[in-house]
């Protein structure tokens, strides 16, 4: 198994044999402890607000989609769950939301700059979508460390399908390379099994991911929204989601993977198969419990009624029922391998 070339990729992306996927998962763990040992991180994800401009055939939070109740957390509500976070241990903040135009480039400098003001010690992760290079310099400028975007799909066709013409491929790509320009740590990512995805889609996904390098990788299964185009859709597979985990850590061995609360949807144990193959990061739920429900991206979504220091200590059992070790320091992405072979430390 060396993975280089396309049709062995694309065999593992397909392959059901058990042994074959054990090897493989094997293989991924054994990479992970390298760079990090038997280390989990923790992020708190505070759900900021689930208004959102664009209108993703996937997605619940979907401009077109007019059941669903929208709500914006205001700068005090956000302090508030970073402070409930900060408490409880948390030093990685990922603020998320849907694109929302109230949020305007002042504003969101605004909230970075007074997290990163009281939290002088914590990661701020964004995680808002496609903005200029401007307003992404300007994040930065205020304080934030990292950014999540994920492509969704590397193929351009695909993409088509999956979004409306408004939105590109190529723009996502261009706003993925600013920021890693801009100097964040960035995450990238997709998801397994959205519909008209094929074995060579993914595999355009690892090919991508191995030329944008991020230092964060975002893998879950799709799962249908029922109020959304796609709500009729078949979900992702759990399995060719592990698998692609797994993938994605040999590919880059030195990347920060979460154990997705999709995976965890769609499974009671979908985030522990994922630490099993390969990932190393859990990011729980800071939201107030009030909104929650609200950020509704697809159905059954799990931890929805749960207070934060739930989620904490039911993740910190569950890694350590697999044999991991939680760890809640910021947990950047601690090494680099240059061409030459050697490891570099990163900030
Ligand atoms: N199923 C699974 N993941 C989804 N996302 C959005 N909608 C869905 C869905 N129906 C993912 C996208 C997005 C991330 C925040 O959530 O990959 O980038
Ligand atoms: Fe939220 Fe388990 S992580 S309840």
């Amino acid at each position: 198994m060396n993975l280089r070339s396309d049709d062995e990729l694309l065999h593992y992306i397909v392959t059901e044999d058990p042994r074959e996927t054990e090897a493989l998962f094997a293989r991924a763990r054994a990479a992970r402890e390298k760079y990090y040992g038997a280390d989990v991180y923790f992020r708190g994800l505070i759900e900021f607000t689930n208004y959102c401009k664009n209108d993703c055939y996937y997605c619940g939070l979907r401009r077109s989609n007019t059941k669903i109740e929208r709500y914006r957390l205001s700068l005090e509500q956000i302090l508030m769950c970073a402070g409930l976070g900060a408490m409880l241990g948390y030093r990685t903040f990922v603020l998320q939301g849907g694109e929302d135009p109230y949020f305007t480039r002042e504003r969101v400098v605004e909230i970075v700059g007074a997290l990163r003001e009281k939290y002088p010690e914590c990661a701020i992760t964004l995680s808002i979508g496609e903005r200029s290079r401007k307003s992404y310099a300007a994040f930065r400028e205020a304080g934030a460390n990292r950014y999540l975007l994920r492509h969704e799909t590397a193929n351009a066709g695909h993409y088509a399908k999956l979004h409306p013409a408004s939105m590109s491929l190529g723009n996502r790509k261009r706003c993925l390379f600013n920021l890693k320009k801009l100097g964040y740590q960035v995450g990238s990512g997709f998801m397994v099994g959205t519909p008209f995805q094929t074995p060579e889609n993914l595999l355009e996904d690892l090919r991508f991911l191995q030329s944008l390098e991020p230092d964060m990788v975002g893998i879950g299964p799709f799962i249908p929204q029922s109020d959304t185009p796609f709500g009729e859709e078949a979900q992702g597979s759990m399995a060719q989601s592990l698998r692609m985990v797994a993938l994605s850590r040999l590919l880059l061995p030195a990347a920060l993977i979460p154990a997705t609360t999709a995976l965890g949807t769609i499974h009671p144990q979908g985030r522990e198969k994922a630490l099993l193959a390969g990932a190393n990061v859990v990011m729980p739920n800071l939201s107030p419990k009030a909104t929650r429900k609200l950020y509704a991206l697809y159905d059954n979504k799990i931890c929805t009624g749960d207070e934060a220091a739930e989620c904490l200590g039911c993740m910190t059992g569950r890694i350590r029922r697999v044999g991991f070790v939680p760890n809640m320091c910021r947990g950047d992405v601690a090494l680099k391998r240059l061409q030459s072979g050697r490891l570099l430390r990163m900030e």
